[in-house]
C-alpha cells in the first residue's frame, strides 16, 4: 500500500520539505508521498490523532509544534529529550510512535560533507544561544568536537547551554568573541540578526577572522547571507545553511526507509526554488 508522510507547521505553504522528500521518493521509485499541512496550536492532538488512523508512516514537524507534540508520543531519542524538541517522528514496527530530532545531526553532517572530519579538534564558536545552537552544539559533543565556545547577546543564555554539554565549554559576549575571533577554526553563525533582507546586521564583526576558519550559517534564505559574504571576502571557507535543511531531512528521510539519500538529488531543486547558486 501507498505510504505517506508529512511535515506539520502553523503556516506551512513555504516549506521546501515536501519538494524535497517527494524529490527523493520519485528518484528511489518509493510508492509514498509527501504532504503539508497546516496544523493549528489547538488541533496539534487532534490532527496527530487522525494522522494516526490515516496510517502515517512518519512525519517532520515545524514552528510551532516541536515542543507541544513530546507529551502525544510514545519514546523520545535521548537527544530529543535533551533537546526538548521533535522535528522528526518514526511510526515503529509495533505502532508506537517515537520523536528524534535531526537538526543538530543534520548540522554536523552539513558540515562534514563540506569540508570532512578532519577538524574535530579545531575550537568552534558557536554565536546565538537559542534553540538551534542549542542542537548544533548538543550534536557537535555527540560527534567528537571538545572544544567549544558559545557567544551570545545575552550571555546567560550562552552560559546555561555551556552548563548542560557534556564537555567544558565557555560562554563569551559578543564583543569578547569579536576580540577573539582569530582563535577559532569553525564559527557557527545561528542568530537571527540579518534574517530580515533589508537589515544587514551582523552578530559581531569579522575583523579578526582567521583566513583558515570555516564559517557556517544555519540561514538558507538568502543563502549566501550577509555574515557568509563577509566571511568569504576574508579569505574563509563558507558552508551555506543548505546543507542542514537537506542533511536534516535526510537523516528523518533514513529513520523512516532505512536508506541516507544523497544530497546530491534535491540540491539543484531546492537551489532553483531558493533562486541561488552553490
Ligand atoms: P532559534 O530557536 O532559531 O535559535 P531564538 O531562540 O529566537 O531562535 O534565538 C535567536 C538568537 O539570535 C538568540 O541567541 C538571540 O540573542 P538573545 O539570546 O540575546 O536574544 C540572537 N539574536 C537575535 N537578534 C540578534 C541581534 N540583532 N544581534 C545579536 N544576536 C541576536
Amino acid at each position: 500500500m501507498k505510504k505517506w508522510y508529512a511535515v506539520i507547521g502553523n503556516p506551512i505553504e513555504h516549506s521546501l520539505s515536501p519538494l524535497m522528500h517527494n524529490t527523493w521518493m520519485t528518484s528511489e521509485e518509493r510508492d509514498a508521498a509527501y504532504l503539508p499541512l497546516h496544523v493549528l496550536p489547538e488541533n496539534l492532538e487532534q490532527a496527530f490523532e487522525g494522522m494516526k488512523l490515516l496510517g502515517i508512516s512518519g512525519f517532520n514537524i515545524t514552528i510551532p509544534h516541536k515542543e507541544t507534540i513530546i507529551p502525544l508520543l510514545d519514546e523520545l531519542d535521548p537527544l530529543a529529550e535533551k533537546m526538548g524538541a521533535v522535528n522528526t517522528v518514526v511510526r515503529q514496527g509495533n505502532g508506537t510512535y517515537k520523536g528524534y530530532n535531526t537538526d543538530g545531526l543534520g548540522f554536523v553532517k552539513s558540515l562534514e560533507d563540506a569540508v570532512g572530519k578532519t577538524h574535530r579538534d579545531k575550537q568552534v564558536l558557536v554565536i546565538g544561544a537559542g534553540g538551534a545552537s542549542r542542537g548544533i552544539c548538543f550534536a557537535l559533543v555527540q560527534e567528537g568536537y571538545t572544544n567549544i565556545t558559545v557567544a551570545n547577546r545575552t550571555i546567560t543564555k550562552a552560559q546555561a547551554i555551556c552548563d548542560e554539554l557534556d564537555v567544558a565549554a565557555q560562554a563569551l559576549s559578543l564583543d569578547e568573541a569579536e576580540a577573539q575571533l582569530a582563535e577559532f577554526g569553525i564559527i557557527v553563525q545561528t542568530t537571527s540578526a540579518g534574517l530580515n533582507h533589508s537589515n544587514f546586521e551582523l552578530p559581531l564583526s569579522l575583523e579578526n577572522l582567521s583566513k583558515t576558519a570555516i564559517v557556517a550559517d544555519i540561514v538558507y534564505n538568502p543563502l549566501m547571507t550577509p555574515f557568509l559574504a563577509q566571511s568569504k571576502e576574508k579569505g574563509a571557507t563558507v558552508v551555506t545553511g543548505l546543507g542542514m535543511f537537506i542533511h536534516q531531512g535526510a537523516l528523518a528521510y533514513s529513520y523512516w526507509t532505512d536508506v541516507y539519500p544523497k544530497a546530491a538529488v534535491v540540491e539543484d531543486v531546492l537551489l532553483a526554488n531558493l533562486g541561488g547558486n552553490k
